[in-house]
C-alpha cells in the first residue's frame, strides 16, 4: 500500500509473541505510525482542531480511478471529509495528551483500556476511523491492470483462501454475506488469525480485528482486506443497495496489496 511513509502494510511486521499476546502488539510492531483519525463525518472546527500528530495523507491514486465502480464525488468526500474528520477528531481527543501523542495508531486503538477513561470512546471511534480508512484506500486501484478486481493470482494467498473456503468465489460469497449482514454502519474483513488461519469477520461502527477488549476474542487478528460498508461509502452513487457496491467493490480489489498483507500476517505468527 502506498499511502505516504506512515503506511499500514508493515503493520504485519511483527513476531509470533507479540502476535499472539495482543494484537494491539501486532499492530504496533506493524505500521510505522499511521498518523490521523475521527468518528462523525462532522468535522470539529478548524480552529479547535490541533494540527497533529495524526495527519490525512493523499489517496493512493486519483479519486476519479475507481470509476465507474466506486465514484468520484463519493472518493472525495469519504476522503477529504469523512477520513479528515476522524484525523481530526484523534488530534483533539488527545490534545491534552502528550505522551499519547508519540504513540503509533495502533499502540492507541489495540488495547483502549489503557487510555484515560474520557478520551477511549472518542479515541476507539476517531482512531478506528482513521486506521480502517488508511487501510481501506490501500487496498483498491483503478481497475485494469494485472491484481486489481477478479481473483488473487496463484500465490499463497490464493492457495489458502481455497484451502480455508473451497474456492475464491466461496470466499467472495462468505464476505459480502458478513458485509450485507452488518447491520447499520461498520466494515467486513478477512483476517489473519494468531494461529496462521484465515476469517471473515464484521464489526461494528469503527471498529477493528486489532482492537483487544472491544472486538471479541474469535473475531481478533491482523485484518489483510476490510470492506466499509457504512452508508456514506456507496450511498450516493448506489442508494440503498449495499448488495450493488459490494458486487461492484470486487472489480477494483488491488490483491497485489492483499497477497503482501498476507505474507506479512503469517510471518508473524511463526
Ligand atoms: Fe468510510
Amino acid at each position: 500500500m502506498v499511502v505516504n511513509s506512515n503506511t499500514l502494510p508493515s503493520h504485519m511486521n511483527t513476531t509470533r509473541r507479540q502476535f499472539i499476546v495482543t494484537t494491539a502488539a501486532v499492530a504496533a510492531a506493524a505500521t510505522t505510525a499511521v498518523r490521523s483519525g475521527a468518528q462523525t463525518p462532522t468535522a470539529a472546527p478548524a480552529t479547535t482542531t490541533p494540527a497533529g500528530p495524526f495527519t490525512l495523507a493523499p489517496l493512493p491514486y486519483a479519486p476519479e480511478g475507481l470509476e465507474p465502480h466506486i465514484d468520484v464525488l463519493t472518493m472525495n468526500i469519504h476522503h477529504g471529509k469523512h477520513h479528515k474528520a476522524y484525523v481530526d477528531n484523534l488530534n483533539k481527543a488527545i490534545a491534552l495528551h502528550a505522551a499519547l501523542q508519540k504513540k503509533t495508531l495502533e499502540n492507541l486503538i489495540g488495547d483502549l483500556n489503557f487510555l484515560p477513561e474520557d478520551i477511549r470512546k472518542p479515541v476507539q471511534n476517531n482512531g478506528g476511523g482513521h486506521w480502517n480508512h488508511t487501510f481501506f484506500w490501500s487496498l483498491m486501484a483503478a481497475p485494469g491492470k494485472p491484481g486489481i478486481g477478479g481473483e488473487p493470482s496463484d500465490s499463497p494467498l490464493a492457495r489458502e483462501i481455497n484451502g480455508s473456503f473451497g474456492s475464491v468465489e466461496k470466499f467472495k460469497t462468505a464476505f459480502a454475506d458478513a458485509a450485507m449482514k452488518r447491520f447499520g454502519s461498520g466494515w467486513a474483513w478477512l483476517i489473519v488469525k494468531a494461529e496462521g488461519k484465515l476469517a471473515v469477520v464484521s464489526t461494528a461502527n469503527q471498529d477493528n480485528p486489532l482492537m483487544q477488549g472491544i472486538v471479541p476474542n474469535g473475531d481478533r487478528g491482523v485484518p489483510i482486506l476490510g470492506l466499509d460498508v457504512w452508508e456514506h461509502a456507496y450511498y450516493l452513487h448506489y442508494q440503498n443497495k449495499r448488495a450493488d457496491y459490494v458486487t461492484a467493490w470486487w472489480n477494483v480489489v488491488n490483491w497485489n496489496e492483499v497477497a503482501k498483507n498476507y505474507e506479512a500476517a503469517v510471518k508473524a505468527t511463526k
